[in-house]
């Protein structure tokens, strides 16, 4: 099974684009930005958020792939190799660190993709009239948490047991274009409601004043590094499933394009909703601020949807259907790390590997269900604001100094007469990490 003769790949770059795109693109795009954006000035933050993705997140995404794709092996043994013999053994362990960053994101993320399942469900309920299901799977409770979680680390093992061509890339092609379709869809139908214009002068007029606010900056990295799966080895795994030696680059810019679109299109649908609901006499704003992150999604648009009769059933269906679909090409991505890593690694088949890693993440998510107050919160800030961030900057050390006991890109960008390439290695090797830990001293004190 371990034999790199025998490994799955991805048949096409469009198929890789879509899929790294669908890792990308997730809760974070569709809930996690209009959020931010609404709570932090609006147009500010996506100006910002914009500014990160540009300066640190995008390289960052760069090396990973990168790593990935030099080695044609999952995470582990890629970091492994890229540190060569003196450093095997910490690239090796960066990569478990890595994998239970995956491990960690999927027990928190497989609950709230959980919610949007149920709350999908929920109006198809209402719709054929069964109220008090309906009702009951749109109340937030332990038991729609002990069932909803493990139906959605199913479907993501279902995808991920077929392996990368057929699994992986086959669905990330029928569900990515339904995602964008859905999504401009709704965006059209809450743009034409009362009251939505205000939520468009928000979003897109920055108010400058904001951007150098350190607490902004901070979210906007945490939401740049959150939203393009970095740090975990999704990216790196992915990229170990496409030809050596592909035009980086572009593959990069193409995603993180996808996936700012994506958040922008989010934003257009959110905060202009918010506004709509604000018309309609819902409370959704005291003292600028959102009343609060959960009630975004889970109150004021529910409330929103139900007022507008049964057209907003389907839109309130199309709605958490939509989140349900970038949430599991999202949880598809991770689960793909420690399975590639079981399977390579390990010598362990495949769907057995997919299981086992089930198995360990449903455990992680019944632990996080059973003390949610306490470990909830704490494991999405620890991830976001110190994991992520940690491997981007591991990445940049690796990539920038110790493969091969020097700067990769320059070495490469010199050989094939690259200035462009050899500008970028230098960004990489000396600015990136200057950056990353500038802001990581902001995040401590
Ligand atoms: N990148 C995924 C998201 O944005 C995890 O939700």
């Amino acid at each position: 099974m371990s034999s790199s003769a025998t490994r799955d790949s991805f048949h096409s770059r469009i198929g890789f684009v879509l899929a790294a795109a669908g890792s990308a693109i997730g809760l974070g795009n569709i809930w996690g930005f209009p959020t931010q954006a609404a709570n932090n000035g609006g147009g500010a933050f996506l100006f910002v958020y914009l500014l990160v993705t540009l300066l640190l997140a995008l390289p960052a995404l760069y090396a990973e792939i990168y790593i990935g794709n030099q080695a044609q092996k999952n995470p582990v043994s890629a970091l492994a190799q890229a540190c060569g013999e003196r450093f095997k053994n910490t690239g090796r362990n960066a990569g478990i660190i890595g994998l239970c960053g995956a491990m960690m994101m999927l027990s928190f993320y497989t609950i709230v993709a959980g919610w949007m399942l149920a709350h999908a469900l929920s109006a198809l309920f209402e719709l054929i009239g069964l109220t008090d299901i309906s009702t009951w799977l749109s109340t937030s409770s332990t038991l729609r948490n002990i069932l909803f979680t493990p139906v959605f680390i199913l479907l993501s093992a279902a995808i991920i047991h077929q392996g990368v061509h057929a699994g992986i890339e086959r669905w990330s092609g029928r569900l990515m274009p339904l995602l964008l379709v859905m999504l401009i869809g709704l965006v059209v139908y809450i743009l034409q409601q009362e009251g939505a214009q205000a939520g468009v002068a928000l979003y897109l007029i920055p108010d400058f004043s904001q951007v150098t606010n350190p607490k902004l900056i901070i979210a906007a990295m945490g939401q740049a590094f959150f939203s393009l799966s970095i740090g975990v080895g999704s990216m790196m795994v992915y990229g170990s499933y496409i030809k050596k030696d592909q035009d980086i680059g572009k593959l990069v810019v193409s995603i993180a394009a996808l996936d700012t679109f994506i958040a922008f299109l989010a934003g257009l649908l959110i905060i202009p909703a918010l506004f709509v609901a604000q018309h309609a006499g819902h409370e959704v704003f005291t003292n600028g601020h959102l009343i609060g992150e959960g009630q975004l999604i889970f109150n004021i648009l529910p409330s929103l949807f139900a007022s507008m009769g049964s057209v907003g059933l389907i839109v309130s269906f199309s709605f958490f259907t939509l989140l349900s679909i970038a949430a599991l090409t999202s949880t598809i991505s991770s689960t793909e790390v420690p399975v590639a890593y079981l399977v390579e690694d390990k010598n362990i088949a495949r769907k057995q590997a997919t299981w086992l890693v089930s198995a360990i993440v449903l455990v992680g998510s019944m632990t996080l269900v059973a003390f949610f107050d306490v470990l909830f919160g704490l494991v999405i800030q620890m991830l976001t604001t110190i994991l992520q961030p940690l491997m981007s900057l591991f990445y940049f050390l690796v990539v920038g100094w110790i493969w091969q006991r020097g700067n990769k890109l320059t070495d490469l960008a010199q050989l094939q007469n690259n200035a462009k390439l050899k500008v970028f290695g230098f960004y990489l090797r000396y600015i990136c990490p200057i950056l990353l830990v500038i802001v990581f001293i902001n995040v401590a004190f």
